[in-house]
């Protein structure tokens, strides 16, 4: 799989690799035998975990909140170490690696466009230009505009209330009526830079129709602006005013007709926000009855929450080497090698507190990990930051799979006061 072939090998530029998707990148970069460089502010850098400051081969020390002054830095440092390709982990940070990867005339996605891969009012423009199906939506400035769009736009309730540009879930809530709009227009606006590297944030927000069904995503990678599908995972998130995912399952279960209509959508998405050379994720629902896609959002970077494991446990496929071969200009591999299922369940509290105790089984087939240890606060579970750990299972059948998972979710010992 060695794809190093020039002199020096190949080098490739991370933009803040910190984050879910990076431990894949590295991973994957050790695979292709490719230089990994990160891109990151210097405080920053110094919270990694020693295993990703050891994967690197350099890093470039700037300000990503600075635009003009980060890419002036990751020029001259990409140009000295030359690199051939540029990937973004973070949604928010996905514009600047258009914007570099232009500069220094390597593959990457349309930088006129890339601001529709991180800002979703950006992005329903994108959609609606190019036909992808999207919820019907309305931009509001602040709670007093809501509720006159809300009353006038006819968009239905419940609503959607999002911001323009977040993740995570963060700020996003399904409301019902009139009486909890203020308070959802203030979850969206609640924060005006987004962590860890302080990028101002669009302060507008969203009002979307919501789409009732089944919700699913799906990665598309592209090569020179075609693209090729890559597995379908099914999505479970909580059901109430917050939509936390709670898990992803691959494969989705979906019929081969369906299963095609969901990658063909996806790809239509990515296409729709510039993304040119690297990887997209994209997520839909599936109105019941209808049968048709609808993308909720887009990013032009891999997936987060380990969908990258539980694809390539499930189908063979790694979704971070097929990105760094398209960022490199060369054809991803996205055939399956594999027939098996995977599921990956996250441990949610019932409330904020003090996390006392967490125990999780640990039943063959499956592993788990934690990110809140005992002693630590556990946010209320709002967003994905409300999470306390997960499991990963793995085995035959889809079913198989699902029920194992949620056999050590069920056994989990949680206590928070
Ligand atoms: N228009 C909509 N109709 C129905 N459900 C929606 C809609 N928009 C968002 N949701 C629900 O809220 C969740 C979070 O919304 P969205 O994906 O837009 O925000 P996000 O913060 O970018 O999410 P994440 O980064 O967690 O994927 C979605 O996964 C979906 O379950
Ligand atoms: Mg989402």
């Amino acid at each position: 799989m060695d794809i190093s072939q020039e002199p020096g090998g190949t080098g490739v530029m991370v933009i803040e690799p910190m984050g879910n998707a990076g431990r894949f990148l590295v991973e994957a970069a050790g695979r292709l035998r490719l230089r990994l460089y990160a891109a990151t502010h210097k405080t920053i850098h110094d919270g990694y975990e020693p295993w990703l400051r050891e994967s690197l081969a350099g890093v470039c020390f700037t300000d990503l909140s600075d635009t003009d002054r980060a890419l002036t830095d990751m020029e001259v440092f990409c140009r000295e170490h030359r690199v051939t390709g540029v990937a973004a982990c973070w949604e928010l940070l996905t514009p600047l690696a258009a914007l570099l990867a232009d500069r220094l005339g390597l593959p990457g996605n349309d930088p006129r466009l890339a601001a529709a891969a991180r800002n979703k009012i950006a992005m329903a423009g994108a959609f609606r230009s190019a036909g992808v199906p999207a919820p019907r939506g309305a931009v509001v400035t602040d709670a007093r505009h809501a509720h006159r769009v809300a009353a006038s736009a006819g968009l239905g309730w419940p609503l959607v209330v999002k911001p323009a540009e977040q993740g995570g879930s963060w700020g996003v809530s399904v409301v019902h009526g009139p009486d909890q709009l203020d308070s959802a227009v203030a979850a969206a606006q609640r924060y005006t830079t987004a962590r860890p590297h302080g990028l101002p944030l669009d302060s507008r927000v969203l009002l979307q129709s919501y789409v009732a069904g089944e919700e699913y995503s799906a990665e598309t990678v592209v090569c020179d602006g075609v693209p090729y599908a890559l597995p379908v995972v099914r999505k479970d998130t909580t059901a109430g005013r917050y939509r936390v995912e709670t898990g992803h399952t691959c494969p989705a279960g979906l019929t081969r007709e369906t299963t095609l209509a969901v990658q063909h959508t996806a790809a239509r998405a990515a296409l729709a926000v510039g993304v040119r050379n690297g990887i997209a994720h994209t997520e839909v629902k599936i109105p019941p009855g209808a049968g048709v896609p609808v993308v909720i959002e887009t990013g032009a970077r891999l997936p987060g929450d380990n969908i990258c494991e539980i694809v390539e446990a499930a189908t063979g496929v790694s979704e971070a080497v097929a990105h760094l071969r398209a960022v490199t200009g060369r054809l991803p591999d996205t055939t399956p090698t594999r027939d098996a299922a995977a599921a990956i369940r996250f441990l949610l509290p019932e409330r904020a507190g003090l996390l006392e105790q967490v125990a999780i089984p640990d039943l063959p087939g499956t592993h788990s990990e934690t990110y809140i240890r005992p002693g630590e606060r556990v946010p209320e579970p709002t967003d994905s930051s409300g999470r306390i750990g997960h499991v990963v299972a793995r085995a035959h059948t889809i079913e198989d799979a699902r029920r194992l998972a949620d056999r050590v979710i069920a056994g989990t010992r949680v206590k928070v006061n």
